[in-house]
């Protein structure tokens, strides 16, 4: 069975109350569940994650390694500037997806940066809740997994 961890970083655990006009009325939960029975329908086990801190989001791409075929990242802020997180995804060698429920390229300049997209297999932004969806879509593309 083809298993897929969704990490979500700082500050997304507030989804729902954070800044709505930007990031939507639903919390992480609801998205999370939500993807997690489209997965499932498609013979696809979905796990995850969330933390607010950088190195506990090292330490689950670090266990990844041997549990999941592939990563779908929000790593919130810290797709920004964090090298950590850079040289986790490059030392587990999977397939990782950033995912971000806003257009970080229409939006403040700071966000325009990503040091974490160079080493992932692509970036989907801007479709809020949808962006996971299509990241999952994007994965088991790129994995060859077959519906089922
Ligand atoms: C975000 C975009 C980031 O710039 C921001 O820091 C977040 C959320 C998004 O999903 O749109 O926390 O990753």
């Amino acid at each position: 069975m083809t298993r897929i961890l969704v990490i979500n970083g700082p500050n997304l655990n507030l989804l729902g109350l954070r800044e709505p006009q930007v990031y939507g009325h639903e919390t992480l939960a609801d998205i999370v569940n939500d993807l997690r029975s489209y997965a499932a329908d498609r013979g696809v086990e979905l796990s995850d994650f969330q933390s607010n801190s950088e190195g506990e989001l090292v330490s689950a791409i670090h266990a990844s390694r041997e549990t999941v075929d592939g990563i779908i990242l929000n790593a919130g802020a810290y797709t920004h500037y964090s090298i950590a997180l850079r040289d986790a995804i490059s030392g587990v060698a999977l397939p990782v997806v950033e995912t971000h429920l806003s257009n970080v390229h229409s939006r403040e300049a700071f966000r325009h940066e990503t040091v974490l997209a160079p080493v992932c297999l692509g970036v989907v932004a801007g479709f809020g809740r949808h962006s996971y969806f299509v990241a999952l879509e994007a994965l088991l593309r790129h994995l060859g997994h077959e519906a089922g």
